[in-house]
């Protein structure tokens, strides 16, 4: 069974396609296309698995594609990897109405899309995700970007892609440390705006590792749907979206201060998302058995619940470049509540250094 969203952005709206075996669909691609001509953007690990599937639907659809295979991991998501992208579609001809496709997860998602974004100021792409972050996601709502030594997602762009096909099947060669890193994005929606999705993914953790296509089919569906309102409400992030950000502050600093690729950014975004709630318990928001629920999730889930050890200075020091500080003063998404997230610069430095040091071994 296939369900379909749609992100209704006016003359940027697109659909999201969600199902088993969507590779292998090409009627759900063909439409899309204005040339029939494609670049096909994957990395070393998920091109030997999925791109002849893509590249065949793309030939049954009577388009031509081409492809570049990136080198695989967080710490390739720079100018120089973006650049073999750019070297590709400008060596094999691409014209400003060629499609990009990028195949993968996260990285490629956010690399392929920033490369459409900039290449002739503007070429067609589509969000083909691989891991669950991404089928929750990265894929969804046109964030793209590259990282820079300083910080995390520094170089970017809104760009929004023509269409996501989001196959849930691709999941079942993801790695298990990957699969979880994907799940604290999906609690990450029960945590800011959906509690009966909390409550739910209380009740069907367990199934989600087990790989449950069912289970799996509703949760993806259900983060895409709560992505996707988010986006159509701020697509631009002035306000609602920054709440998709709960544990990105802490996390980002985690990523960056570690290396890219040490943790991985789901896992930061865990450890981040327990910084947060202990910081909102800390202010009175939060109470301590909400907290107790938050770690009891993340546990079941297989995630971490504290930070690594960099110290509370290192961390707020790397926090500074979040895209969040407003007249230099951080701003941090904290909770009210389970469901209930708020974007908040309440919490003075002191505060924030001491729910670090009580969150991170
Ligand atoms: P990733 O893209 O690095 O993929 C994880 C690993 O799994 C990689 O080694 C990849 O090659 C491999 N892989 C991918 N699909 C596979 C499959 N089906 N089978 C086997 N292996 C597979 O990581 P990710 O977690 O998907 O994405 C993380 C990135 O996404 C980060 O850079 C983060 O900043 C970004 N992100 C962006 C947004 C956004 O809105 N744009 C949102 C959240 C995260
Ligand atoms: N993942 C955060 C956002 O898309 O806004």
């Amino acid at each position: 069974m296939i369900q379909t969203l749609r992100v209704e952005l006016g003359e940027r709206a697109y659909p999201i396609h969600i199902g088993s075996g969507l590779l292998s669909r090409p009627d759900l691609l063909s439409p899309h296309f204005k040339q029939k001509k494609a670049v096909v953007v994957t990395n070393e690990t998920v091109g030997p698995l999925y791109l002849n599937a893509l590249i065949d639907s793309l030939r049954q659809a009577g388009i031509t594609a081409i492809s570049v295979v990136l080198p695989d991991g967080e710490q390739f998501k720079n100018w120089e990897t973006l650049n073999l992208v750019f070297d590709a579609l400008l060596s094999n001809h691409c014209e400003r109405g060629t499609m990009l496709v990028a195949l993968g997860g996260g990285v490629v998602g956010d690399m392929g899309g920033f490369a459409a974004a900039c290449y002739q100021r503007g070429m067609p792409f589509a969000q083909v995700p691989t891991t669950l972050l991404s089928l929750v996601d990265s894929s969804v709502g046109g964030k793209t970007a590259i990282n820079h030594p300083l910080g995390k997602n520094m170089i970017g762009a809104f760009y929004q892609p023509k269409l996501v096909l989001a196959d849930i099947s691709t999941l079942k060669t993801l790695p298990a440390r990957e699969f979880k890193a994907g799940l604290a994005e999906v609690i990450k929606y029960g945590l800011i705006r959906d509690p009966d999705f909390f409550v739910w993914l209380e009740g069907n953790v367990e199934r989600l590792l087990a790989g449950d296509e069912d289970a799996l089919a509703f949760a993806v569906h259900r983060s895409c749907q709560n992505k996707a309102e988010v986006v159509v409400a701020d697509e631009r992030e002035t306000g609602e979206r920054a709440l998709l950000n709960l544990g990105h502050t802490f996390g980002h600093a985690i990523e960056t201060g570690l290396g890219y690729g040490v943790w991985l950014h789901g896992e930061a975004v865990a450890a981040g998302t327990l910084i947060a709630a202990e910081l909102s318990c800390r202010l009175g928001w939060l109470t301590a058995e909400d907290v107790g629920r938050i770690e009891a999730i993340f546990l079941r889930a297989g995630l971490p619940v504290r930070g690594p050890a960099m110290g509370a200075t290192r961390y707020i020091e790397l926090m500074r470049h979040d895209k969040k500080v407003m007249d230099g003063k951080l701003r941090l998404v904290l909770l009210n509540a389970i469901g209930k997230a708020v974007v908040s610069d309440a919490a003075d430095e002191a505060l924030i250094a001491d729910a670090i040091c009580a969150r991170c071994t």
